[in-house]
């Protein structure tokens, strides 16, 4: 073993744009904050050169609880024609960014759900070797943020992926302050929509995950 200093610098990822990716960023969200994550991630993605599936997953709650809070029922009404995701939103996709409005600390259960349809695709290993990275949003400030995107990194695991956070490798993530994703603190009932701050880590994750999953489809 040596302890001298590196000679050479480690190489960098490619950063040739022409070299095709394609990205999927697959969420739930009920009142609109990880929608906007969501878009956030998928322009800057398409920015950066990639092919972009945005898709959301399917409703589980009863109609009557959605009709119940014009917010979500509202939010709803707006997302109609995004299309839904299935398991093909995976296999095509070189990078997937999922996104989870926080759940007593956990990942939500429309999303949740989404993960568990992947079973047929895990057991063959087509959910291995891509790049997975993941989002949230909370009410309150913290609020169970790192729990959700730690607990959505452990399917990451099973199914082989290569977990791209964002850490702290860009000036950006020293002003949101998590490492493990991007994550919005929402305040409740509108109280903080989505702002610079979150859009700025959403953009730094989504760069960082092109610019990995180019690397990878190439190595
Ligand atoms: C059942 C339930 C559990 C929730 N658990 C938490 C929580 O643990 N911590 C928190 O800060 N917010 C919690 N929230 C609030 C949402 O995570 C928060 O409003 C989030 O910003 C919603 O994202 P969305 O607008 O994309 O749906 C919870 C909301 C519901 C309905």
């Amino acid at each position: 073993m040596t302890t001298a200093a590196p000679t050479t610098a480690p190489a960098a990822a490619p950063t040739d744009q022409s070299l095709a990716v394609n990205v999927a960023v697959i969420y739930y969200s009920a009142t609109g904050h990880v929608t906007d994550i969501a878009r956030e991630i998928a322009e800057t993605a398409e920015k950066a050169g990639a092919e972009v599936r945005l898709r959301k997953v399917a409703e589980l709650a009863p109609q009557s609880a959605i009709d119940a809070n014009p917010v979500w029922a509202r939010h709803a009404a707006e997302t109609a024609t995004v299309p839904v995701a299935t398991p093909d939103d995976l296999l095509w996709a070189d990078a997937v960014l999922f996104g989870s409005p926080t759940r007593f600390g956990n990942v939500s259960a429309q999303l949740k759900q989404f993960l568990d349809s992947l079973g047929p695709a895990w057991s063959q290993g087509l959910l291995a070797d891509k790049v997975y990275g993941g989002f949230t949003s909370t009410a309150s400030e913290h609020g169970g943020q790192e729990s959700t995107l730690l607990a959505l990194t452990a399917s990451f695991h099973h199914f082989g992926g290569i977990v791209v956070a964002p850490g702290y490798t860009h000036p950006d993530k020293f002003t949101d302050g998590n490492p493990y994703g991007t994550a919005h603190w929402s305040g409740g009932k509108g109280a903080r929509p989505v702002d610079d701050t979150t859009r700025n880590a959403a953009r730094a994750q989504a760069e960082r995950v092109v610019r990995f999953a180019r690397a990878v489809k190439n190595a």
